[in-house]
């Protein structure tokens, strides 16, 4: 088993990436909890092997249940369960689990540790770590929520054995950004080594900028274009796949303003490649559609569009009036 720190001053935490590591839970329950919130899926299946008395709530999946009304559910079942400030949550499952469950523990008797234990791919390398919750609004996505870090991350990667092919995909799209943000070349690695790099990264980045009020952003590579295809909703690409679709995108963005050559963009398809994932959106997105949704992207300055892309000083946040290039780049992914 490996293990690396979030170095965030007293609110540091371990993530531990291994095999057959479940057991771990154990050793970070508070000795005053007596009591242990479960919160998962039913489909995800996973037994908790826990002394402490603890209990399973279930939340229901798809981003339509990533909602205050499951928040609030689970506040409710847990007074009704007799949960108290001193007990743990912990939050097993994918990034949706995670993020309900912490954005919960966050708000119950105004804040309860949490201990996220994700069992997807996306959620080992991205969503389980950084202290980001949320959930969504009918008008977007992860328009609430609260910064929480948790007390530790575990992954255990055995837990990904019965995860769906397009789950997986979802976790290599999130992959293939970290080839950009500063990690080794990841081909070639095993499975542990491949989340270690990522959670290598990634900790890098939410050490540096915890409420993202700068480089944080940069977690956003190709995300601008999925972000904007997730809300046409006609897309039927899972966000993993858009993201892919967007790192392939924006390499051509940054190709058209002149910030990197073709060598480097033939690099980004190269990774893509190597995780078998998709560089086309599948369907024609109207290209002044396109520039109203990215003109409305939360990273995005009255009158201009930013998008994060690669350059000579790496990935990082650029703000540009010209729709033209942005119409230009999606000739090749349309
Ligand atoms: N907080 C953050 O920093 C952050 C970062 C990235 C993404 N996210 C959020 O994460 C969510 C996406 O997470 P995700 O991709 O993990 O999807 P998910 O949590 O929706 O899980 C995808 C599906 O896989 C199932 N599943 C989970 N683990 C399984 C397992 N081991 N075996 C079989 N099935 C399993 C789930 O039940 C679900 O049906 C989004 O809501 C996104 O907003 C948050």
């Amino acid at each position: 088993m490996k293990a690396i720190k979030v170095d965030l001053a007293e609110r540091s935490y371990p993530v531990l990436v291994g095999e057959n590591c479940l057991g771990e839970v154990e050793r970070y329950l508070p000795s005053s909890a007596k009591r242990v919130a479960i919160v998962t899926q039913e489909q995800i299946g996973i037994d908790l092997q826990i002394e402490k008395n603890h209990k399973v709530f279930t939340i229901g999946t798809g981003e339509t249940s990533k909602s205050i009304d499951s928040v609030i559910a689970l506040c409710r079942s847990w007074v009704d369960w007799g949960l108290t400030r001193s007990d743990i949550v912990i939050g097993l499952g994918g990034g949706m689990v995670t993020d309900i469950a912490a954005f919960a523990a966050s708000i119950y008797h105004r804040g309860l540790e949490v201990i996220n234990v994700p069992t997807t791919l996306l959620g080992m390398v991205d969503a389980a770590i950084g202290g980001k919750t949320g959930a969504n609004l009918p008008e977007g996505k992860n328009l609430i929520g609260t910064f929480w870090q948790p007390k530790a991350v575990i992954c255990d990667v055995d837990t990904l054995q019965t995860l769906p092919e397009r789950e997986w995909k979802c976790g290599y799209g999130e992959v293939a950004k970290y080839h950009f943000l500063g990690a080794d070349d990841m081909r070639g690695f095993s499975l542990i080594d491949t989340v270690m790099e990522c959670v290598k990264v990634k900790t890098r980045i939410v050490a540096e900028d915890e409420r993202e009020a700068g480089t944080r952003a940069i977690l956003n590579y190709g995300h601008t274009l999925a972000h904007a295809i997730e809300l046409e909703n006609g897309f039927a690409l899972a966000h993993g796949e858009a993201v892919a679709v967007g790192i392939r995108y924006a390499a051509q963005v940054a190709f058209h303003m002149g910030r990197i050559g073709e060598e480097r963009v033939a690099y980004h398809e190269e990774i893509l490649n190597h995780y078998g994932l998709q560089m086309k959106l599948g369907e024609r997105i109207d290209p002044q559609r396109a520039l109203l949704l990215f003109s409305r992207d939360k990273k995005s300055k009255p009158g201009l569009f930013t998008f994060v892309l690669d350059g000579d000083l790496g990935v990082e946040p650029v703000s540009f009036y010209d729709g033209n290039i942005l119409v230009k780049a999606l000739e090749v992914v349309q």
